[in-house]
């Protein structure tokens, strides 16, 4: 096997070492590229570049494998539990028992909120999304846990890691409480993490709210399902961010921000307002023919991946999932489910979608089994953000740990007016 790779340009040859990973495709370091020829090397949407090593997730798009630090996310979904997962990516293994009995304690520590911040829900419209509170409050903690923004201090950066882990379903849960008008539940540590938040969504003073331990056991395996996906938009934007220098909880908010897009983690929002505007099975031929159609705009939202060119795991399971929730409700005949899984049927048959690899990815299903889980559809990318917080955290720790770690600075390919000269106004 070659060791480097060359490339002519201008007539001139340049030699490029060849990096290998554990498994999955190898990198040309092309990082004196610019250097030594003075040309930058252009790749828009990143199809073709790595941004950094990385050790935690691996996914194979082609046959629809996803790893966390080796494990497949199959066996992590039916044997762990979140916060095992949580202690999987920062830390590299499972825990043994004994370190699971000392994290999880450790998590549970931090899960209540500092009043005042509590307060600043009250200055959001009621009908704000509670995406846009996430971004703020979860920013917000900076200002409110100054014993954890020392990105250099290697405690602190563990106590910004647990208090985000802890503080993010309270964070989540009080944005829902608050769009509902409903009184803020504390958290309750005597519950498991998952168990917790269903508490602190859905429990009132008024009445004993009963944790139903399958959909409570359903939520924790979503969780695990989001926890990390390699270098996907919003783990890239939180990286961009942190390789200014800049504070965990703003590198976590400017995530939350990239998740919030259609394209990215809205698109569970997005699947679920589909299949309720397709509504009955006889309309999604109309609907087909609007994703193939190049002059429409429409796409079928919950598919295709930029990563996954084969059925993505996590829909598999997100599936599966969504049954045992709507069975465990004696849900029989849901009718989006049946929407859903007929689309499916029709696009896997479809020539378009076959010819280009679009396969439903984890958003397809997950809006279902939210909404049978109660709740209301502006939670859903909510849910994705506190999920994937643990990724975004680990995958930040990774680069602030790294002692290659410089800031990130794209380069461009500048196509605006050459120089000339100022024009008085009295002259244009
Ligand atoms: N419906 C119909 N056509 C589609 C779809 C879709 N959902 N997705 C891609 N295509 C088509 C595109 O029109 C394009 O066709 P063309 O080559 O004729 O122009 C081709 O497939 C490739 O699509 P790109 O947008 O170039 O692929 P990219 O990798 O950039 O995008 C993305 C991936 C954004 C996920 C895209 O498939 C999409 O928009 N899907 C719907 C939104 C969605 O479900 N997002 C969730 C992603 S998973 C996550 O974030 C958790």
């Amino acid at each position: 096997m070659n060791d480097a790779a060359k490339l002519i340009y201008d007539g001139k040859e340049y030699v490029f070492p060849i990096k290998r990973g554990s498994v999955g495709p190898s990198v040309l370091d092309i990082s004196r590229f610019f250097q030594e020829s003075g040309a930058f090397t252009y790749d828009p949407g990143f199809t073709s570049t790595a941004s950094c090593e990385s050790s935690l997730t691996f996914i194979d798009g082609d046959k629809g494998v996803l790893l966390y630090r080796g494990y497949p996310i199959e066996q992590l979904a039916e044997h762990g539990d979140f916060l095992e997962t949580c202690f999987l990516l920062l830390y590299g293994d499972l825990p043994t028992l004994k370190q699971k009995n000392e994290f999880v304690p450790l998590i549970t520590r931090h899960t209540m909120l500092h009043e005042q911040l509590i307060r600043f829900y009250q200055g959001f419209r009621r009908d704000a999304h509670p995406m846009s509170i996430m971004v703020a409050v979860v920013g917000a903690l900076s200002a409110f846990y100054h014993d954890s923004i020392d990105i250099n201090d290697p405690k602190q950066r563990v106590l910004a890691t647990l208090r985000l882990i802890a503080k993010m379903p309270t964070i989540a849960a009080t944005a829902y409480k608050y769009s509902v008008g409903h009184p803020y539940v504390y958290p309750r540590n005597d519950l498991d993490y998952t168990s917790n938040f269903l508490h602190m969504c859905f429990s009132v003073p008024c009445e004993p709210y009963d944790i139903n331990p399958v959909l409570s056991r359903a939520l924790d395996r979503i969780f695990i399902l989001h926890a990390d996906h390699e270098q996907n938009a919003s783990t890239s934007t939180v990286r961009l961010a942190g390789s200014s220098g800049a504070n965990p909880f703003a590198c976590i908010a400017a995530g939350i921000a990239c998740l919030w897009g259609p394209a990215h983690g809205g698109a569970n929002e997005a699947a679920l307002r589909m299949l309720q505007q397709i509504g009955t099975p006889d309309r999604i031929p109309e609907f087909i023919k609007r994703a193939k159609d190049p002059n429409d705009n429409f796409r079928l939202m919950g598919f295709g991946h930029r990563v996954y060119k084969n059925y993505d795991p996590r829909a598999r399971i997100m599936q599966q999932t969504a049954h045992e929730v709507l069975n465990e409700l004696g849900v029989r005949d849901d009718p989006l489910m049946a929407v859903a899984m007929e689309l499916e049927h029709i696009a896997l048959n479809d020539e378009y979608f076959i010819q280009k690899r679009l396969y439903p990815n984890v958003d397809f299903y997950s809006g279902i089994t939210l909404r049978a889980l109660g709740f209301p559809l502006s939670m859903f990318t909510v849910l994705f953000a506190l999920a994937r917080s643990i990724g975004w955290i680990a995958q930040w720790k990774e680069m602030i740990e790294d002692p290659r770690q410089k800031i990130g600075r794209p380069r461009q390919l500048y196509t605006g007016a050459a120089p000339r000269d100022y024009i008085p106004l009295e002259q244009r």
